[in-house]
């Protein structure tokens, strides 16, 4: 029978009917532990209780009245992000990519309200992933989400990764720069992970130059890296952070958020949306935000992640003509494998855990935040058998 559906996703034949904590439950009744959380998105893994008791509140109540009214959670949650960050103002949207518009939007909308329309420029790197809008696919630096997509929309410039140091960038800017945009670790792109020295050096140079520094924490944000955002390690106060895929644990909100004097070229009607911020969803990211706030959570982000890599780089030493790179931070983590990793990822599923392939050789471990240790040891010997089976397929 022809499919009711676009066929844009390559999905495998497995659906899910339960979960808790960390796993899942397929409609065979085989139980599946979760180290892909919906691509970095169920933070508080499945059913978590003050989740559901979040959303069952909030069900009973309006569940949207659209942004011509107040929504007191808005306040509540923007308040948690933005005292959290190095911005002050918050536009809450349903996606990261629609983050990422924000930010390209604000930064624009700036220059402009500053007589400086010719700055139109936005740095970015190559194998960055922003999302799917036209604008996001081209911000970002990989060709295979744009094919076919032209014309694309102006004002991006790429640089490639190859030999990279600030030198590079700095070659890049000049009097059309508006902005640098960038993953603080590149998901999608395979792990990368940016070193704080990097960091600080692109934020020196934004200064430098006055151009605006901006950094997509989509995949990389919300605790999962033992600090609210990534960045935050390399001590960087970037002008714009664009949020989204943790913040709702499952419920599908973004945020773009700004330093005032930025935000503040943003005026009533200059952007919107209907249903950005609305009330079921506030209610779900507040409840996030306050399990990722309690003391000790991030320590805990990033023990478990610190044991994890552990265990991988021992499976590296086990296993070193399958895996060559160990990568990322926190549980954030990426295996760069030599032959068919998508191959891999299949007996991994077959014996028990989900992961999630990135780039071109790379298998994504990111599982929700509140992995219990026993189950990284679990999550460990799975990937232990699945590697020797690999070996021994081959
Ligand atoms: C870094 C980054 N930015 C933006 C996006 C787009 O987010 P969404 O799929 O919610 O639109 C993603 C999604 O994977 C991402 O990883």
């Amino acid at each position: 029978m022809l499919s009711p559906l676009l066929q844009v996703y390559k999905r495998c034949k497995l659906e899910f009917v339960s979960g808790k904590g960390a796993f899942l439950r397929s409609k065979q009744g085989k139980k599946y532990l979760d180290l892909g959380a919906g691509i970095a998105v169920n933070s508080l893994g499945y059913a978590h209780p003050k989740l559901v008791k979040a959303m069952i509140k909030a069900a009973k109540k309006p569940w949207h009245v659209s942004n011509l009214y107040e929504i007191s959670g808005q306040h509540e949650l923007a308040t948690k992000l933005v005292s959290n960050s190095s911005c002050d103002q918050t536009f809450f949207c349903n996606s990261g990519t629609e983050a990422i518009e924000t930010a390209i939007k604000i930064i624009r909308k700036y220059y402009t309200s500053k007589k400086q329309a010719h700055k139109k420029e936005i740095i970015t790197f190559e194998h960055a992933f922003h999302g799917r809008t036209i604008a996001a696919i081209s911000a970002a630096g990989s060709a295979k989400y744009k094919e076919g997509y032209a014309p694309l929309l102006e004002g991006f410039v790429h640089i490639s990764l190859e030999d990279l140091n600030i030198a590079k960038v700095k070659k890049a800017v000049n009097k059309n720069t508006a902005a640098i945009l960038i993953e603080p670790i590149q998901g999608e792109g395979g792990v990368h992970v940016f070193s704080n020295k990097f960091l600080k050096e692109l934020e020196l140079l934004c200064t430098d130059k006055k151009i605006i520094f901006a950094v997509d924490e989509v995949q990389c944000g919300v605790g999962r890296t033992g600090k609210l955002f990534h960045h935050q390690w390399a001590r960087v106060k970037p002008d714009i952070i664009a949020v989204a895929k943790g913040l709702g644990g499952g419920f599908p909100i973004g945020a773009c958020l700004v330093k005032r004097e930025i935000g503040s070229s943003m005026t009533p009607g200059s952007h919107g949306g209907t249903y950005g911020g609305g009330p079921l969803s506030m209610s779900i990211g507040n409840a996030v935000m306050d399990q990722i706030l309690k003391p000790g959570f991030y320590d805990k982000v990033k023990e478990k992640g610190e044991i994890f890599k552990e265990g991988l780089e021992l499976l590296q030493r086990k296993y070193p003509e399958i895996i060559t790179d160990v990568k990322g931070e926190g549980l954030l983590l990426g295996l760069e494998i030599k032959q068919d990793y998508v191959k891999l990822v299949e007996i991994i599923r077959e014996n028990g855990a989900l992961t999630i392939p990135a780039s071109n050789d790379v298998i994504r471990i990111i599982p929700p935040l509140i992995i219990k240790k026993k189950d990284i040891k679990l999550a460990l010997s799975i990937l232990d058998q699945s590697l020797e089976q690999f070996k021994n397929n081959d």
